[in-house]
């Protein structure tokens, strides 16, 4: 026995000489100290919106549901984290479920004349003669103009549409002469009318103008310019990535966008100017007349706008599988282009959400998709009644720097309050000089979200009651100012009117994924999304609060909030080798 245990001694001894010898612990150390390090480095990386693994991402390009596989394009710099002009691509992902996702093979990279500057944005259009999806989309030629082309998967029985095949008609629309050709892009998805005419739109400016400008089709192939363009204005920025769909006006289900009727109203998107601004409308098929209902582009100082806060070059699709509008966002990073490069990534996606119309017609509702309720986990509820005035309370028991929470407030009076005169106020700036610590009578209240145990960071979602011209107003505020101590965030704080009646329920649903918060006011009345990045709240030192900085104390009608488990992603492909 004496001997059995010598021998097992000697023969450890030797192992642990062996793996001393050849820096068996040390590279594990190592291995251990880089993986905390890289956490430590990459506290604002996502864990479940879309990103790829690496690298600049812009605007969503070509969504769409095909075959039982939702596919999803992106402009995408495969050699660096920044914008890269000249470079752009279109990064492909696939999902069966728009929550976890697959990156394939880039479907284009700039390769032919008129593409070697840049494959930007566009649109794809499932053609139904042949189920063939086709996508449309700008690129900058060697000459620097932009110019419109078409390409098609190499093989439609391949599920994922690996391989995309450029048309040798391309390019298909080249600038006209009374267009500035640096101003001639993004083609939106097309829509068929009665009469099998393709029609399309591309963002544009015509004069002192910006415009969609209307171009038709028989073939898909050769393209005129309409006798007018769809919409314009001369309040607006360069149109970059418009959208045109249809939404049902009697509810329910969202269309595809040929579909066209009595019970139909037309939704126009334009992004300029840092915004995605929409006005809903009447389209006529027979003349291709667009009349707005309600508020224009700029009209007011109440535009609807899809998010009022960071989220541009949108793009919506119909999703057949599930009969919905879904949309798409790019979602900008706030903080400095170094700080990009250091950390070898640029920009995110919104979580996709769904588009319907608001029952009065004046607006849309959006919401995340449902999907997204499926990564839910350990479900905490605060049984309270009420947030008295200069409270707060924790959210404790969920991962708070990944986290879903939905609180729903009411007051009970709504006398004493302060007066505004909205008609005159930008929201954002009332925001901006009433931020989270200032007090008021019927507000701030809300969540503080990404917040250090001594709230030297926090970031606050908040809402404040106000007696406006004629009726109260609900303001809905999201504010970054003290989301980092070292980061300087562009655009800090963002604001929203919330057309809601304050004497009903006044909810909000919170996500929180590391460094985006996205906000839905009003059951998806008011978005606004925000990008976030603190030294001190990340991962397990992150907290969540309900808080009242009010005068009056705030009914508390629920409050639930879920820890967010990870979305899966993986890569395949020779456009991933190399990344993990
Ligand atoms: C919007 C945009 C588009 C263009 C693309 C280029 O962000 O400027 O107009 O097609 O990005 O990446």
């Amino acid at each position: 026995m004496e001997k059995y245990v010598i021998w097992v001694v000697l023969l450890q001894a030797i192992l642990i000489g062996y793996a001393i010898k050849t820096g068996y612990f040390e590279e594990n150390r190592n291995i251990i100290e880089e993986f905390d390090e890289a956490k430590e480095k990459q506290p604002y990386r996502t864990g479940f919106h879309f990103q790829p693994p690496k690298n600049w991402m812009n605007d969503p390009n070509g969504p769409m549901y095909y075959n039982g596989v939702y596919h999803f394009f992106y402009q995408y710099n495969p050699y660096g984290a920044t914008w890269g002009n000249g470079n752009l691509s279109w990064a492909h992902s696939v999902s069966y479920n728009l929550v976890d996702w697959t990156h394939i093979e880039h479907a284009l990279s700039p390769s032919e004349p008129y593409d070697l500057r840049g494959c930007w944005s566009g649109s794809v259009t499932i053609l139904p003669d042949n189920n063939m999806p086709v996508i449309f989309y700008t690129s900058i030629s060697v000459e620097g103009e932009e110019v419109q082309n078409l390409a098609m998967p190499r093989d439609t029985s391949d599920p994922f549409l690996r391989e995309w095949v450029k048309s040798r008609h391309n390019p298909l629309i080249r600038p006209p002469s009374d267009i500035d050709p640096r101003s001639f892009r993004d083609p939106t998805t097309a829509w068929q009318k009665m009469d099998k005419t393709w029609c399309v739109l591309i963002g544009s400016q015509l004069g002192s103008d910006r415009a969609g400008i209307l171009y038709t089709s028989r073939d898909f192939i050769s393209w005129s310019r309409g006798d007018n363009p769809l919409h314009m204005s001369n309040r607006t920025g360069m149109w970059e990535c418009p959208d045109f769909y249809p939404v049902s006006a009697s509810g329910g289900d969202g269309l595809d966008t040929s579909a066209n009727g009595e019970d139909v109203l037309h939704v126009l998107k334009a992004s300029f100017s840092g915004r995605d601004d929409y006005v809903i409308g009447t389209y006529d098929p027979m003349t291709d007349e667009f009349n707005v209902v309600g508020v224009d582009f700029m009209d007011d100082r109440v535009q609807l706008r899809y998010d009022y806060g960071n989220f541009y070059a949108s793009k919506s699709f119909y999703d057949a599988a599930k009969k919905r509008r879904v949309l798409w966002s790019w979602v900008l990073e706030g903080d400095s282009e170094a700080n990009s490069i250091a950390r070898g990534w640029y920009g995110l996606q919104a979580l996709p959400r769904t588009i319907l119309l608001h029952e009065d017609h004046t607006q849309l509702i959006q919401w995340p998709i449902e999907e997204v309720e499926g990564l839910r986990d350990g479900k905490v509820t605060l049984d309270i009644k009420e947030i008295e005035s200069g409270t707060m309370l924790e959210i404790a028991g969920i991962t708070a720097s990944q986290a879903d929470v939905e609180v729903s407030f009411h007051v009970s009076n709504l006398d004493g309050v302060e007066l505004i005169d909205e008609g005159l106020l930008d929201p954002q700036l009332i925001c901006t000089q009433n931020n989270a610590s200032v007090n008021g009578v019927l507000g701030p209240f809300g969540l503080l979200v990404l917040a250090s145990e001594d709230l030297t960071e926090q970031t606050a979602i908040f809402f404040r009651i106000f007696k406006g011209r004629g009726k109260h107003v609900v303001l809905m505020c999201s504010d970054q100012s003290r989301s980092s101590l070292k980061t300087p965030v562009k655009d800090a704080i963002y604001g929203s009117f919330l057309d809601i009646d304050p004497n009903k329920e006044i909810s909000l649903r919170t996500l929180i994924d590391h460094s985006i918060i996205e906000s839905f006011g009003g059951k998806g009345k008011a978005c606004i999304t925000a990008r976030a990045y603190p030294t001190l709240a990340v991962f397990e030192n992150s907290h969540i609060y309900v808080f009242n900085n009010g005068a009056k104390s705030i009914g508390v009608s629920s409050l639930s909030a879920w820890s967010m488990k990870n979305a899966q992603f993986s890569q395949e492909g020779s456009s991933w080798l190399g990344f993990e």
